[in-house]
């Protein structure tokens, strides 16, 4: 077949395409982003690749319903948080910064399917087969049913799996598979969506589980096109920091569960190793009493867990104070000091303010507001927060407390993990179980005021 190719400007952040090059991108703002690659004409490719089978429109209650069987790894933190085991046939994509864990998840993966007797073959293009295996050696996997395949061309690949049929198929990682028919350089925006979607195309007509991993840029996107993201049916990202063993992977799109849920691994010798109570192993390391620090009952998915968050206020020798924030927004943190500015006539502006989560956790929930202006406020003021309350509430910019989600969850961990007291929002109190409030003192709170009298009295 004759393939007509021809060319365009791509951003690289983005995938946004044009007919012409400008120096910013129309989509994202981003400057020097485009860059000129070849394509093959969509049509040509896209019909040469289809295995697609339903052809006609069809009744949807025609459509039978075949409950949807589930592969459990046995990872119970990972079957948990992709929404109750793997679907056959699925796309996953597991993004995350270079160092960070995937390749050992993925190899771990795939090993509790093979010892489940599914086929997975293990596509390592980033490292050489006889890295891979010596990872595999330190992790303790080995088994007859994992195969690795050393190759980047998609071709070849995808020979390699029309061939041995896999269950699960594993792309380390998909910035380097390329398709020969494709001028641009592999990771460029074009190849690693055509051979994206070569992969879509092979998982749902062969019904193969498959993971692609993905690195981020800088800006923590998978790196190439947002439309990766768009084309698959799952996302997984790793969060946590490099000098944390602590690993949280968190769902950001999930077409067969919850998103937004997340799973805590610790990374050992031995590989990832689930964490199933969170707030234990965060807390561990706490010197109970301490100024500046509280503990906070945060949700992330469907979990409660409880934080400790860390403040240090200090008087700046610098004509502009830095703010500066560790797994948490900064304009979060903007927002909770000019409201205790204005609040509490507390003098801010002249001094430094460091806030941070423990543990290398990034918490995106305004629910914990509270619990961050009552530590920058304890630190301020020398005084210690009791260690046995815990704090959770959103702040309005009239430093108004909001309601949170799940309040009963949140207590109930705090119970759970043997805290005395809890404040809250006032609007939280009225709906609360009696049971519950025989467990811990609960003080509802109005206004951001009263919270910083009743810690810090
Ligand atoms: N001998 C070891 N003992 C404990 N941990 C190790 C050991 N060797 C490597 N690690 C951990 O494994 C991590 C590397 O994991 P992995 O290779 O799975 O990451 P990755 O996300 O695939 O990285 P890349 O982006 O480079 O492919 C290291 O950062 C380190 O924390
Ligand atoms: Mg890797
Ligand atoms: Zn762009």
């Amino acid at each position: 077949m004759a393939v007509k190719s021809k060319s365009a400007w791509f951003c690289q952040e983005c995938g946004h395409k044009q007919l012409k090059w400008s120096g910013q991108c129309p989509a994202c703002q981003q400057w020097n982003t485009l860059q000129e690659e070849i394509e093959i004409a969509q049509e040509t490719q896209r019909f040469g690749s289809t295995s697609r089978t339903t052809e006609k429109p069809v009744r949807l209650k025609e459509i039978l319903h075949t409950p949807t069987k589930r592969i459990i790894t046995g990872l119970g933190e990972f079957d948990h948080l992709i929404g109750g085991g793997i679907v056959p046939g699925s796309l996953t994509l597991v993004g995350g910064d270079p160092g960070i864990g995937k390749s050992t998840l993925m190899l771990q993966i795939s090993h509790t399917l093979a010892k489940q007797g599914l086929t997975v073959l293990y596509v390592c293009g980033e490292e050489s087969t006889q890295q891979t295996s010596l990872r595999a050696r330190r992790l303790g996997i080995d088994h007859d049913n994992l195969l690795l395949l050393n190759e980047t061309n998609m071709g070849a690949i995808k020979a390699h799996v029309e061939n041995l049929a896999p269950d699960a198929l594993i792309v380390d990682s998909i910035q380097i598979v390329y398709k020969s028919e494709i001028a641009s350089a592999p990771g460029s925006v074009s190849q690693v969506r055509e051979a994206a979607t070569e992969f879509l195309h092979l998982a749902k007509g062969k019904g193969i589980a498959t993971f692609l991993i993905g690195h981020v840029t800088k800006a923590g996107e998978i790196a190439g096109p947002r439309v990766l993201e768009h084309l698959v049916d799952t996302v997984l990202y790793f969060e946590g920091e490099k000098h944390h063993d602590y690993r949280m992977i968190r769902v950001v799109k999930n077409r067969f569960g919850a998103n937004d849920e997340i799973a805590v691994f610790q990374m050992q010798e031995r590989g990832l190793v689930e964490v199933t109570n969170p707030s234990q192993i965060f807390l561990e390391e706490r010197m109970k009493g301490t100024i500046g620090s509280v503990i906070i009952p945060t949700i992330e998915g469907s979990r409660p867990f409880l934080i400790e968050a860390q403040a240090l206020v200090t008087e700046t020798v610098f004509p502009t104070p830095s703010r500066r924030c560790t797994g948490l927004d900064q304009n979060r943190l903007a927002l909770l000091i000019a409201v205790l500015e204005k609040r509490m006539g507390y003098q801010l502006w002249r001094c430094d303010v460091f806030v941070s989560i423990a543990g290398g956790l990034k918490i995106t929930e305004p629910a914990i507001d509270l619990g961050l202006l009552a530590a920058i406020a304890s630190s301020l003021r020398n005084k210690k927060i009791d260690p046995e309350t815990t704090v959770v509430g959103e702040v309005g910019l009239g430093g108004e407390l909001r309601s949170v989600p799940r309040i009963e969850s949140r207590i109930k961990e705090a119970i759970h993990m043997g805290f005395k007291r809890c404040l809250i929002p006032k609007r939280n109190v009225a709906g609360l179980s009696d049971s519950l409030k025989e467990k811990i003192a609960i003080e509802g709170i109005e206004v951001v005021d009263e919270a910083v009298e009743l810690l810090l009295r």
